[in-house]
């Protein structure tokens, strides 16, 4: 029996499959390689010492689904694939629905046709909105949301909240991320996002670099520890983890779970740059900018479900996963 693990050679879902062929599962990736590249299906090989199945394929595209479920006895759906970008969201937001909506629909009927009862899904806090008092619990009424992209992750949380309604035996777990930062320990597997990153520390690693001159830190007059923007930020080998968690948890279920995976702790722009300088060694010179549009000034997870639940929570540290985003610079980004 395998595992479909979609968009597997992205940033989360690379290593997510890393932890599943540890945990020795048979894993088939799925990719479009839109926003990644093929060779990390060699890093995981080098890792792990298993060459995961590879199938280029969009996810919208039915019959490129059926034809991966046809090939290999799928027994459950990581769904990663997704466009992820917030502000490019604003932008172009028919390419995001439809891709992020078609995909999961177009999975959904797959999965039926070949009787797959386990659905993993890569949600998000920004579900959340920015109404919801901090810490974030599963039970607060989600929506709200400021963009595009946090709708698409709302509007499939509906969806699949609704198809597990109507079919019974169906199990569906949505998964809602804070900030995944940091990088496998070998170096061989990180966040790359092509030209200018969007997210903090794939900025910061860059400024350290000298790829990039300095680092903006988008307003220092929130209401927060020190006025910069305070985030949960979770080192992705645990979010990896949390799946692995979540997916035993579905595969003996049935019905709709959701869990926050996040440290249950904040932590803000400015003491995140001073700990990833002090654990490298390594300066990161900053400016305060303005606010960014559409930022909120806190957030982070109550962590207790998944733990409770799940007997998964974050071990790794905000140094972790400084050091871990250095090394991953340092060595294997390719900065396409
Ligand atoms: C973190 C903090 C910024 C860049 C986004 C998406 C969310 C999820 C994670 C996918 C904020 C500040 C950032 C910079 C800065 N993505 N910052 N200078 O916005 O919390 O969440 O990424 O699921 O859905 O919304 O993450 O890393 O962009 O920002 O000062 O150059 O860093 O203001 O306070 P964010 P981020």
């Amino acid at each position: 029996m395998a595992l479909l693990l979609t968009g597997g050679t992205g940033f989360i879902g690379s290593h997510t499959a890393v932890e599943f062929i540890q945990a020795g599962y048979d894993v088939v990736i799925a990719d479009d390689l839109s926003n990644s590249s093929a060779d990390v299906v060699d890093r995981i090989e080098t890792i792990t010492g298993v060459r995961p199945a590879f199938a280029q394929a969009d996810m919208c595209d039915a019959d490129a689904v059926e034809k991966i479920f046809a090939e290999h006895a799928i027994e459950g759906v990581v769904h990663f694939a997704g466009f992820k970008a917030v502000g490019e969201s604003v932008e172009k937001p028919i390419d995001y629905y439809r891709n992020n909506l078609l995909s999961t629909l177009t999975l959904l009927e797959v999965m039926k046709r070949f009787g797959c009862k386990v659905f993993v899904f890569s949600s998000s806090a920004t579900v959340y909105g920015e109404n919801n008092p901090i810490p974030y619990v599963e039970t607060m009424p989600a929506g709200g949301c400021t963009n595009p992209y946090g709708w698409s992750k709302f509007m499939n949380e509906q969806i699949l909240t609704d198809a597990a309604k109507a079919d019974p035996s169906l199990s569906v777990c949505l998964l809602r991320y804070f900030n995944p930062i940091g990088a496998h320990e070998s170096g061989l597997l990180g966040d790359d996002p092509s030209g200018i990153p969007n997210n903090l520390m794939p900025y910061i690693t860059r400024v350290a670099k000298g790829v990039l001159p300095k680092l903006s830190v988008f307003g220092n007059d929130y209401p927060t520890v020190d006025g910069t923007g305070v985030r949960d930020y979770i080192h992705v080998v645990d979010l990896a983890k949390g799946h692995l968690a979540a997916y035993k948890y579905a595969a003996e279920h049935t019905g709709t779970e959701i869990f926050n995976l996040g440290s249950g702790r904040g932590t803000s722009v400015l003491e995140l740059v001073e700990t990833f300088k002090r654990v490298n060694g390594i300066d990161v010179p900053y400016v305060i900018a303005p606010r960014r549009a559409g930022d909120i000034a806190e957030f982070y997870a109550d962590a207790s479900k998944a733990e409770r639940v799940l007997h998964w929570r974050t071990e790794k540290t905000v140094e972790d996963m400084c050091r871990d985003s250095w090394n991953w610079e340092q060595k294997g980004a390719q900065k396409r």
